[in-house]
């Protein structure tokens, strides 16, 4: 595969690693501003932030699902891939964003549920009541509900199987998430066909790519447990041949909820790749983790385990997103203790997660939410804000689901937090009116107004970030350490040796989750005599020693981003 041929949008820089540099950020269409003042946010309200979205430092939105839906899964119930639920706008509107946004050098991500439909659709309308009919194979149909055993279910707060019966049709139909999402049967090639054009109409629109959802769950087999299965795969690779062939330079990313070693079959190969991008979902829960436990060891684990993956793929780092935090990969162990860190009240948790937003989670720790951010920040891969935390927003647990963290931004102190003119009543969620997160203390205006806000430090952190290409594109290796609370690695960038001018670099990233001060020693025998320089303020740091061992003091759950002048001359 190559990336010489020019990737020209307009507005649009010409990287075609553009992906694995950019900050993205992950926002909900309703939750976000209210532009008429009828209590749903909506696309021209998320057009008016796109200055304080670029001034924060974004450099792609991901946007969730804004289809026609009947709204009982998010939205990931659609109901017609090709029209907009009206509460948000017109596709004429939606094509204004994506210009204003290119505008501003940002991309555009629109979130794809190919897995599944509303039994709204009228797909499945037709497939139930005409089995005969164009639309009859559309769905998995089955005249019982014994079929596959093994695959697991994954809503298990509300699903007791994956099959529901069809009065209409009376037969069965396959659903890997709720009962009101029919699974679409990939072995038919119409559906194939469907969802080309669907991919089509959206990137003839203008965006810039896909977040893949539920992407392991296309194909089922007697065989297999229903994710990732070989078929799968075949159908993301021609996807992505026709995404390369007739919309070069736009990404697909996945959403695999697997370890890494299986999520980088999502990757493909040089010679027949699939997706550009997967998020990485088993370092999430082990930062949460370490943050009560003081204990690096698992994150050390996870980070110092080499997964293969072609040179131009990248991971999508994060903290959270609108789904529940998901546990499902830690043991049952480590589950429990995070049940009792985070979700001691029973109506924080959700299937096998815990449905809370990022600041309540750290119990509104500041040092723990620059740790958090500052982890995000250096990781391998890309990292995925999710709206509102880079105030320290709340949740609201009082909410049915994952709702409970989709509430509607904060902006102001004034009406309905400046989301929306409408009575507050009208509001699709009620803003958050907790105590500690209550939207007249918790607001992107007062943190403006402060220097030192949540908000001021979360956008000089992107900003030190992106000048520093070791994190976008480096490498990543993890330093032996002789304290438990300790994590350190080096991420290493060669230089592209492009027309982006990207310069050779080193950069040392130290953690301490230590609920107390600590000194600790790290091994560096590659780093000996190398200078150190602080990243963010320029000071100079004690040099790593002859014998390659650097002694570090930090304060409590604190962090260095360290400039390692090994390609200086001195
Ligand atoms: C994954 C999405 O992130 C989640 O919100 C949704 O409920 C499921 N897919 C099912 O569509």
């Amino acid at each position: 595969m190559s990336f010489t041929a020019p990737i020209q949008l307009p507005g649009l820089t010409r990287d075609p690693l553009w992906y694995r540099r950019s900050v993205f950020y992950e926002v909900l269409v309703s939750a976000y501003v209210d532009s008429n003042g009828d209590g749903s946010g909506d696309l021209q309200g998320l057009a008016s932030k796109l200055d304080y979205l670029q001034w924060l430092g974004i450099d792609a939105l991901w946007i969730p699902p804004f289809f026609q839906s009947p709204l009982r899964d998010g939205g990931y119930d659609v109901s017609d891939y090709r029209a907009i639920l009206p509460d948000f706008g017109t596709i004429d509107e939606f094509k204004d964003l994506v210009r204003k946004a290119h505008e501003r050098n940002m991309r555009v991500i629109i979130d794809l549920p190919l897995n599944h439909t509303s039994d709204q659709h009228d797909w499945f309308q037709q497939s139930r009541s005409d089995p005969e009919g164009p639309y009859g194979d559309f769905y998995v149909w089955s005249d019982t509900d014994e079929k596959w055993p093994d695959i697991r279910i994954i809503f298990t707060d509300t699903e007791e199987s994956n099959w529901a019966f069809d009065p209409v049709r009376r037969q069965f139909y396959f659903h890997r998430f709720f009962s009101h999402q029919p699974d679409l049967n990939f072995n038919h090639p119409a559906v194939h066909e469907a969802v080309f054009d669907i991919v089509r109409f959206w990137l003839d629109l203008g965006v810039d790519g896909f977040r893949l959802d539920a992407i392991p769950y296309l194909y089922e087999s007697d065989e297999g447990n229903g994710e990732g299965e070989p078929p799968t795969h075949e159908f993301l690779k021609e996807l992505r041949a026709m995404v390369d062939r007739e919309y070069p330079g736009r990404i697909m990313i996945a959403e695999a909820n697997q370890w890494p070693k299986e999520v980088a079959a999502f990757f493909g190969t040089d010679e027949e790749p699939e997706c550009h991008m997967a998020f990485d979902f088993p370092v999430m829960p082990r930062i949460f983790y370490s943050l009560r436990s003081q204990q690096a060891d698992e994150l050390v684990r996870v980070l110092s385990e080499v997964t293969d993956i072609p040179s131009w793929a990248g991971w999508g780092v994060f903290l959270r997103n609108h789904d529940e935090l998901t546990l499902e990969m830690v043991s049952e162990e480590y589950r429990q203790a995070m049940y009792g860190w985070y979700a001691y009240d029973p109506r924080m948790r959700a299937n096998v997660g815990i449905r809370r937003r990022l600041a309540p989670l750290l119990d509104n720790s500041r040092a723990e939410l620059e740790l958090a951010h500052a982890l995000l920040f250096s990781l391998a891969g890309s990292p995925f804000l999710y709206y509102g935390d880079e105030i320290g927003m709340g949740d609201n647990i009082w909410l049915d689901d994952r709702d409970s963290s989709r509430t509607p931004m904060q902006w102001t102190p004034d009406r309905n937090a400046g989301f929306s003119s409408a009575d507050p009543g009208k509001l699709t969620l009620p803003v958050v009116q907790s105590l500690v997160y209550n939207y007249s203390v918790v607001n992107v205006e007062s943190q403006l107004a402060q220097s030192r806000s949540l908000l001021h430090w979360v956008r000089n952190v992107i900003h030190v970030r992106k000048a520093h290409p070791a994190f976008g594109l480096g490498s990543l290796r993890v330093l032996q350490t002789d304290h438990e609370s300790v994590l350190a690695f080096v991420r290493s960038y060669e230089g592209s040796g492009t027309h982006f001018g990207d310069q050779p670099e080193d950069v040392l990233c130290v953690f301490s989750f230590g609920h107390n001060p600590i000194s600790v020693r790290i091994e560096a025998p590659e780093l000996a005599n190398t200078r150190l320089q602080d990243l963010f303020g320029g000071g100079a740091f004690p040099s790593v020693d002859e014998d390659g061992v650097l002694t570090l003091t930090l304060a409590t759950q604190s962090f260095y981003w360290l400039h390692i002048g090994r390609h200086e001359q001195y």
